[in-house]
């Protein structure tokens, strides 16, 4: 497996590869790399040529009082985990590779809409941080396809949503969220959990499952449906942001016929976990 670490490096060798007419599959990702991560490394895998991947904790997507500077990384041990998994090239950027200037002065990209509510309230200026980077990524990178966990179901349709206005030729294929055996979505801010909270945050999904469960059955008050997640979860002791019932394109209100997501952030102490399940 190639290591590169700088954008004139990566540009060498995809140059070389597509010479050679070699496709490219890509999974972008912050590192810390869990079996979520690597799921979605083994769903690109015999989709093309050449399996290409990044690890870089983009600053851009990280609110001033989040996580960045104790963002875990474990550099070594992600290297190997990709090469395992059949990785061809992994780009490893510094922060000035990508961010030559200050962040205040980069062109961002916005993607209206889809971005309105949820992580886009609650998080400002998160997802164009994504937005941004991921399409950074792909002018280099230059993927056939990309791969995106559903488990961060806003930005998997935010992406999808670029790529389609601003007329990129990739596919984005969408991987299912991979859980911890008592059903938490798996994330790398999950050891950030005491073993209190690591019990408690079941409920979480259970609470997902069940409303899902309630709207299967029929049940179309959907207010009602979150609104008594929400008073369980708070119970349990989670701080909910938001527990809702929506469009699973473009996450607005859901109109009648159109499949459903239910979409969900709470926090556990000082962890935000986030988590969806479709209907
Ligand atoms: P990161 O959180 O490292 O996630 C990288 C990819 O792994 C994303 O597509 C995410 O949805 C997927 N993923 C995370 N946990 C998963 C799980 N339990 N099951 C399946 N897939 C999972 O998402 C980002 O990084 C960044 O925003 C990035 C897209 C790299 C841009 O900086």
């Amino acid at each position: 497996m190639l290591q590169v670490h700088n954008n004139h490096e990566l540009c060498a060798q995809i140059k070389v590869w597509k010479q050679q007419r070699k496709t490219i599959a890509f999974v972008p990702t912050m590192g810390n790399l869990h079996q979520g991560h690597l799921s979605l490394l083994h769903a690109a895998h015999d989709q093309a040529d050449k399996l290409v991947s990044s690890i870089f904790v983009n600053p851009m997507q990280f609110g001033p009082n989040e996580d960045l500077s104790k963002y875990p990384r474990t550099l070594e041990q992600d290297c190997k985990a990709l090469m395992e998994h059949g990785c061809d090239l992994v780009y490893l950027p510094s922060e000035k590779d990508l961010y030559p200037q200050a962040l205040a002065h980069i062109t961002a990209v916005q993607v209206p809409d889809v971005t309105r509510y949820y992580e886009g309230e609650s998080r400002p200026g998160h997802l164009t941080g994504v937005s941004t980077i991921v399409l950074k990524l792909f002018n280099l990178v230059q993927p056939d396809l990309a791969v995106f966990g559903k488990k961060d179901y806003q930005q998997l349709q935010m992406i999808k949503k670029m790529v389609r206005d601003l007329n990129l030729t990739i596919d984005i294929i969408a991987a299912d969220t991979i859980r911890e055996k008592n059903g938490l979505a798996m994330s790398s801010r999950n050891q950030y959990l005491t073993q209190q909270q690591r019990q408690q945050s079941a409920t979480l999904y259970q609470q997902l499952s069940h409303a899902a469960g309630q709207i299967r059955a029929g049940s179309s008050d959907f207010g009602q449906i979150c609104q008594s997640a929400i008073e369980i979860l708070t119970g349990q002791g989670f701080v909910v942001d938001y527990f809702d019932v929506c469009s699973r394109k473009n996450l607005q209100p859901p109109v009648n016929g159109e499949a459903l997501v239910i979409i969900c952030a709470a926090r556990l102490g000082s962890t935000r976990l986030i988590d969806n399940i479709e209907v």
